[in-house]
């Protein structure tokens, strides 16, 4: 199994290009199920969890052609099975993102229940109760979730609590259900106004998209289109936290700061300086940063994506900062790694404090989710020698590249077996 060896040698410089968002990808990629015609993607980013939610619409009888590494086109003329199996869905839990689509277009889908992950037990009542509220009967058997609808109808739906990809499930079965349906509660996360947009070049009609309340008139039908994917704001942060712990001065390109406003706000009390500028956003910081105090919150607030990252910031920073994650309920396991690199943190609850020290050590660290592993290599970055981060396969789910781009601005990190 692949490893990654990351020695602490000093500050960063130069330039990274950041890669399309995962999380925009993803429910785009299953937006192409809502029609027979060609979507066209470019800015795609290389991926595990794009390659798995490939192979599960090839799965249903998709046509996906892809000439670069970048961009992919989905043609779905021919999608005669409308089944998401647990082989699948069991390594991504994103596969819920077929349900809205296949129940909206067909009338009938079969999705297996994501089941236990590593950062909470997360259901997805929330996507059936608002697919039964536009007259879905569901059924749960065999550890599947049994969709049928002769034709969606448009509703009124509020979420108990703001969730992203159940609002992006019901957004896509919105687009083509008849009548108007609106969305209350619903996430205003970047993601989600991405995926409203490449759905509106569809010929979908939607409204609202960016607030909490999404207005949606379904159509009958939805044509091709073309649409590039928005940049990745939890790379852009990551990389930007990288800088904040390493040190130096690096150049991030094909971003936007407008799409990370609370992190970067968060940087700044750190004591980074930021600049930025149409598709770029430079950092520098050339002391040890300033222990910040964060809530994890929906969008605008600050993302529970960024929150191991800041943890390692913190974790060699000047001072106390304290974490509050508030949307997942076991989202600290990148803790006792970070305290065996000799980080001094202390949890309670759903609360973590964290004393920085000068210094961490190297040492031999793996993580169960992918932005626990992110905090573990940053952290490397900055520590004592050598750091060598285990079962990165989460990492490959999430980053693209990793080790190739902090290479490239001066990092000591390689791939190992
Ligand atoms: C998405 C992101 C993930 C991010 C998370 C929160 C994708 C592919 N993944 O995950 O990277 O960490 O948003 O920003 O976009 N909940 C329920 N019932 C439901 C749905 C959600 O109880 O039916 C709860 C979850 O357990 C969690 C909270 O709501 O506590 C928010 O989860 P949600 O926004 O749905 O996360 P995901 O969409 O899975």
């Amino acid at each position: 199994m692949d490893k990654l060896r990351i020695t602490g040698n000093g500050p960063l410089e130069g330039e990274i290009a950041i890669s399309g968002a995962k999380n925009a990808a993803l429910p785009i990629l299953c937006a192409s199920l809502l029609t027979a015609d060609t979507l066209r993607l470019t800015n795609v980013p290389q991926l595990r969890d794009v390659m798995t939610t490939q192979k599960l619409l090839r799965g249903m009888g998709m046509r996906v052609m892809t000439d670069n590494v970048h961009e992919i086109e989905l043609t779905g003329a021919s999608v005669d099975t409308l089944v998401a199996p647990y082989e699948l869905v069991k390594t991504m839990r994103a596969s819920i993102l077929v349900l809205g689509p296949m129940l909206a277009r067909f009338g009938e889908a079969q999705v297996s229940l994501p089941g236990g992950c590593a950062i909470g037990s997360r259901p997805v009542d929330q996507h059936i109760k608002g697919l039964q509220a536009m007259g879905a009967e569901i059924a749960i058997e065999h550890g599947y979730i049994k969709a049928r609808a002769s034709r969606l109808k448009g509703a009124r739906v509020s979420t108990d609590m703001v969730t992203v990809t159940g609002t992006e499930n019901l957004l896509m079965a919105a687009v083509l259900a008849e009548g108007t349906s609106i969305l209350e509660n619903a996430a205003r996360e970047p993601e989600v106004v991405d995926l409203a947009e490449c759905l509106i070049k569809m010929g979908a009609r939607i409204s609202g998209h960016g607030t909490d309340t999404i207005v949606v008139e379904g159509v009958e039908r939805l044509h091709g289109a073309e649409h590039a994917v928005m940049p990745d704001r939890i790379e852009t942060g990551t990389f930007l936290c990288a800088t904040m712990i390493a040190g130096g001065k690096v150049l991030l390109r094909n971003t936007r700061a407008g799409i990370l406003e609370s992190v970067l706000d968060k940087l700044r009390e750190a004591g980074g300086y930021i600049e930025a500028g149409d598709g770029w956003i430079a950092i520098e910081m050339r002391s040890r940063p300033k222990a910040v105090s964060l809530r994890t919150l929906p969008y605008p607030a600050f993302p529970t994506d960024m929150q191991a990252q800041f943890m390692a910031m913190n974790a060699i920073a000047e001072g106390t900062g304290v974490i509050a994650e508030t949307i997942f309920e076991n989202r600290y396991m990148h803790v006792s790694e970070l305290a065996r690199m000799g980080a001094d943190i202390h949890v309670d609850g759903h609360t973590a404090v964290v004393r920085g020290v000068e210094k961490l050590s190297g040492a031999t660290v793996m993580a169960t989710d992918l932005r626990a592993s992110a905090s573990l290599v940053i952290a490397g970055l900055a520590a004592q020698g050598e750091t060598i981060v285990d079962r990165i396969y989460h990492l490959d789910r999430g980053y693209e590249h990793i080790e190739a781009k902090l290479g490239g601005v001066g990092a000591k990190i390689e791939r190992i077996q």
